[in-house]
């Protein structure tokens, strides 16, 4: 009774647990639950529901109760650690332990582990499963996702679908917005960007930057948030398809440049998207992670840590990081980058060059035409990508370029290198920069780890490699390592998965101040809280001396090294500030802090009450811990007033989805008439010929009517349309084939009953001559066999000859499938009848080993499933109980054996 117990209470823990992040599962389970012991003390479970998520996975971390039966009592103590839950049973007079339990949580498989590298111009998904980090594939298995969103008049497409349709669609296919993220529309950068491109921005009312793009013929505006939602969405799908369940949580890649704004704005994207975003983790941070937590060789804790230098060139972006690992641990020195440097840059070179080719060999203007630009971009990103493994001349041509000319040109890498000097010559800033900020020598780096496409360009190895003076590492996947690292880290901030201890320290990548009015000299007073490269996440608390409310501003002090036009993180109010019972200014504590985002916010403030006055009229301290004297805190309401206000209000990402979706239906449904048409068409002059009746022309004409249907008034019709003329053509279309798969068929069910027919014919006349094999058979049975046999061949004999006189063109006379049907009885009346073992005449004087297992096995039949062959489940003791409809497994004292178990009921 008290293991009964005992399973349920880890099992309710593990619920309790796992509600955490899938409510609705949960709500569902904790009603079995509860039916299940309605008198237990497990009644906790009513508020389930109504109560915060998190809080519930807390609350129950560690719970003890009473059990009291009719003689016994004894104490429980459960204890949710990682993913398992311990159950401890004891005597509570003599705390003796009388038996632990273990479970590990079954209910993991609605948990997601997923990555998301959104690049400028591709994404990657990488999920952990199988016990590794994965890179999957979208559906048309490509582990490439380009960031493109096409809008079309009936729906919208995203990612490699969205792409082939930037030259037909260029207007209303959006590329190159991520750097659009938290900027106003007057922003220098949106401003700068707006002439290149070939869509149309536009500011939103809110001032943010907008899309503007027709969307089911109609003029609509998305926000930058919207647009990326869309995209997220697309990538979330490819997962979920891969891990065939729903995703949610998930880490999310930014550049380690990204403000604060832009940093909020990803995560406002992130939740449109409907995704839990649980870190956003920097391009090279997330690097850095998949390079360290595999190594084996790292140094120990207490010893001098390796350095490795990340650096990822991307298309818009250039970051570079140092990172100095330990044995389970990464610390990021410092970060430097130049957000103005990346492929794209080399497009533009490229595509500059050959428009003023073009103009004067073909008197062409490439820029008036958006869709020839277009191309051009695709052309030159091609010849370039050439470039970097091939340094001979290189030719770039394209047919019917613009007013029906065909353009041609050609360049080499050396040319290629003259014109882009300026652009490489771009590359040591960042580099030296760490250098500096870091003050380590060249001597001090044990490796440089390049990703990014960009990174394989030539001229920019060599640059890279010759200023560290050694030659550069590509251990990592130069596309795929970003979104490998954020799946990393979403497993290590998952409770889902078991993954090795990894600590990672990010750092700040700008000087955060913060200012106020001084309430001594009215005056603006001013102070760094995080300086460049402070360790984050961190937090800190600052005291200030106040009788009334007051306003603190954050700002980035350091606005020259700023890639983004306004310091200004945010204002916060400190309200219900009141001066002391003595009139004297109260004591307020500001807790500041970068989270795991690398976003800067106020998150608590509190007054405290100082029994005895505090010496000086110090305006501000900094990590003051709490004196003795300072009896009491009040929570005090801290307001974020964020200059850009997020604007995605009104967005219908849902319906959106569902008109892709019916809009998908339809062209499927059109599809299948188009296929129908052509496969029938083959076949009726191919397999199907000698199968069709006198009807064969008037179906082949209504094939006709319909392709040529499809091609005009078809062409554009309703989903239900499409699926009546399949069932209208398959009407004609079914008899055939079903004439010619029953042709197919009809031998080999045939032969199957011949061969019955045959083999027990074989053993009732071996019975009749007396054969010693069968003279144990029972007389009344063989006689009932030889009847049963009889009957059916001449039920075969029967039917086949009607069968031979019918032509192939009409329905046959015997089905395949009755054929089957007499078989399995012919089956089951002889059988069982014909192989009855003969009797031994002596007992075995030994038992088999099968016996001896015999009755262990059925005692505890699901242990036997279970146990896989060679493992060392016998170390622990297994109870295992078949407990109302689910079977639940016990492991006593060995823990990891538990994760084994789980993993293989989960496959159960
Ligand atoms: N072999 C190559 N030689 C030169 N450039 C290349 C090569 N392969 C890819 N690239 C370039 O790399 C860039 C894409 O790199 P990547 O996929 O890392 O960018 P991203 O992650 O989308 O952008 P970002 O990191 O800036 O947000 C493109 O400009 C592409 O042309
Ligand atoms: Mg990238």
């Amino acid at each position: 009774e008290l293991i009964k117990l005992s399973v349920l209470i880890v099992v309710f823990h593990s619920i309790a647990m796992h509600s955490a992040l899938s409510p609705v599962d949960v709500a569902v389970r904790q009603r079995t639950s509860l039916k299940r012991d309605k008198n237990g003390p497990i009644r906790t479970t009513r508020d389930f529901r109504t109560r915060n998520i998190r809080n519930i996975y807390e609350s129950y971390h560690r719970r003890a109760l009473t059990y009291k039966s009719a003689t016994h009592t004894f104490n429980i103590t459960t204890q949710v650690c990682d993913r398992f839950v311990f159950c401890r049973v004891s005597n509570p007079k003599s705390s003796e332990g009388l038996f632990s339990l273990s479970l590990s949580l079954f209910f993991n498989s609605a948990m997601s582990v997923v990555g998301f590298d959104v690049g400028f111009q591709s994404c990657y998904v990488a999920v952990a499963r199988a016990g590794g980090i994965e890179t999957v594939a979208n559906e048309y298995s490509d582990r490439c996702t380009p960031s493109f969103v096409s809008f079309g008049p009936r729906n919208r497409s995203i990612g490699a679908a969205a792409k082939s349709q930037v030259v037909t669609n260029c207007k209303n296919t959006v590329q190159g917005f991520k750097r659009f993220h938290g900027r106003a529309f007057s922003d220098p950068y949106v401003q700068a960007a707006k002439s290149s491109l070939v869509f149309d921005l536009a500011q939103m009312p809110t001032g943010t930057t907008g899309i503007k793009v027709m969307y089911m013929e109609e003029e609509k505006v998305f926000s930058i948030e919207q647009v990326t939602a869309m995209l997220l969405n697309k990538l979330k799908e490819t997962a979920e398809a891969a891990l065939k369940k729903p995703v949610a949580d998930c880490v999310i890649s930014v550049p380690s440049f990204f403000t604060d704004a832009e940093r909020r704005s990803v995560m406002d994207a992130a939740q449109i998207a409907g995704l839990n975003c649980l870190r956003l983790m920097n391009d090279t941070t997330a690097v850095a992670l998949a390079y360290g937590i595999y190594k084996q060789d790292l140094p120990a804790p207490e010893e001098k840590p390796r350095t490795v230098v990340f650096v990822d060139v991307g298309h818009a972006g250039y970051q570079v990081s140092v990172c100095a690992f330990n044995k389970g641990k990464l610390k990021v020195l410092g970060s430097a980058f130049d957000p103005e440097l990346g492929g794209k840059d080399f497009d533009e070179v490229l595509v500059k060059y050959f428009c003023e080719e073009f103009a004067q060999k073909y008197k062409l203007d490439v820029r008036s035409k958006p869709r020839a630009l277009v191309r051009l971009y695709q052309e030159c990103e091609k010849l370039k990508k050439l470039m970097s493994a091939n340094s001979s001349d290189l030719p770039l041509n394209i047919e019917c370029f613009m007013n029906d000319i065909d353009v041609s040109g050609t360049l080499n890498r050396g040319k290629f290198e003259e014109f882009c000097a300026e652009l490489l010559a771009k590359v040591e800033a960042p580099l030296r920069s760490i250098m500096e900020q870091t003050r380590l020598k060249k001597e001090d780096i044990y490796a440089v780890e390049i990703m990014g496409g960009a990174s394989r360009t030539p001229a920019i190895k060599d640059r890279i490699s010759k200023f560290f003076g050694k030659e550069l590492s590509t251990t990592l996947n130069a596309d795929e390592a970003v979104a490998r690292g954020c799946a990393l880290q979403c497993a290590i901030l998952s409770p889902a998965f078991k993954v090795r201890e990894f600590s990672i320290t990010e750092v700040v990548p700008y000087p955060i101040s913060l200012k106020w009015t001084s309430a001594a000299d009215e005056g603006i007073s001013d102070c760094e809280v995080f300086p460049k490269n402070h360790a984050a996440p961190f937090s800190k608390v600052l005291t200030f001396y106040r009788r009334e409310p007051f306003s603190l501003e954050a700002y980035y002090n350091n606005s020259k090294e700023l890639p983004y036009p306004d310091p200004t993180i945010g204002q916060f109010t400190i309200q219900k500030v009141v001066p002391q019972p003595s009139g004297e200014s109260s004591k307020v504590k500001v807790k500041v802090r970068v989270n795991v985002h690398g976003v800067f916010s106020v998150s608590n403030a509190s007054l405290v009450e100082v029994v005895k006055s505090a010496e000086g009229e110090e305006p501000m301290e900094m990590d003051t811990p709490a004196k003795e004297d300072e009896v009491k805190s009040s929570l005090l309401m801290a307001f974020l007033m964020v200059l850009s206000i997020p604007s995605h209000q009104g967005i219908h990402l849902g319906k959106m989805i569902m008109q892709d979706k019916l809009e998908k239906e339809r062209n499927d449904a059109k599809n299948y008439v188009e296929e129908y048409v052509y496969e029938m068409r083959d076949k009726l002059h191919g397999v199907l010929e000698n199968f069709v009746s006198e009807d064969r022309d008037s179906f082949s004409l209504k094939l006709e009517d319909t392709e040529n249907w499809l091609y005009e008034e078809g062409e554009d019709q309703q989903k239900q349309v499409y699926i009546d003329k399949l069932v209208e053509l398959k009407k004609l279309g079914e008899p055939i084939q079903k004439r010619y798969t029953e042709a197919e068929e009809r031998p080999k069910a045939l032969d199957e009953l011949g061969r019955q027919i045959q083999q027990y014919t074989k053993v009732v006349e071996a019975y009749k001559a007396k054969d010693e094999l069968y003279d144990h058979l029972d007389e009344l049975e063989m006689m009932k066999v030889d009847k049963q046999v009889n009957e059916t061949m001449t039920w075969m004999n029967n039917k086949m000859n009607l069968q031979s006189k019918q032509g192939l063109s009409q329905d046959p006379v015997v089905k395949a499938q009755e054929i089957q049907a007499k078989t399995k009885e012919l089956y089951s009346a002889c059988n069982h009848i014909v192989t009855k073992p003969k009797p031994k005449v002596e007992p075995p004087k030994e038992e088999t080993a099968a016996e001896q297992n015999g009755p262990q096995a059925q005692s505890l039949p699901a242990l036997k499933y279970f146990s896989p062959a060679g493992s060392t489940l016998t170390e622990g003791l297994w109870i295992v109980f078949h407990s109302y409809s689910t079977i639940i497994g016990l492991q006593i004292y060995s823990h990891d054996i538990c994760k084994h178990f789980s993993s293989y009921y989960l496959k159960g």
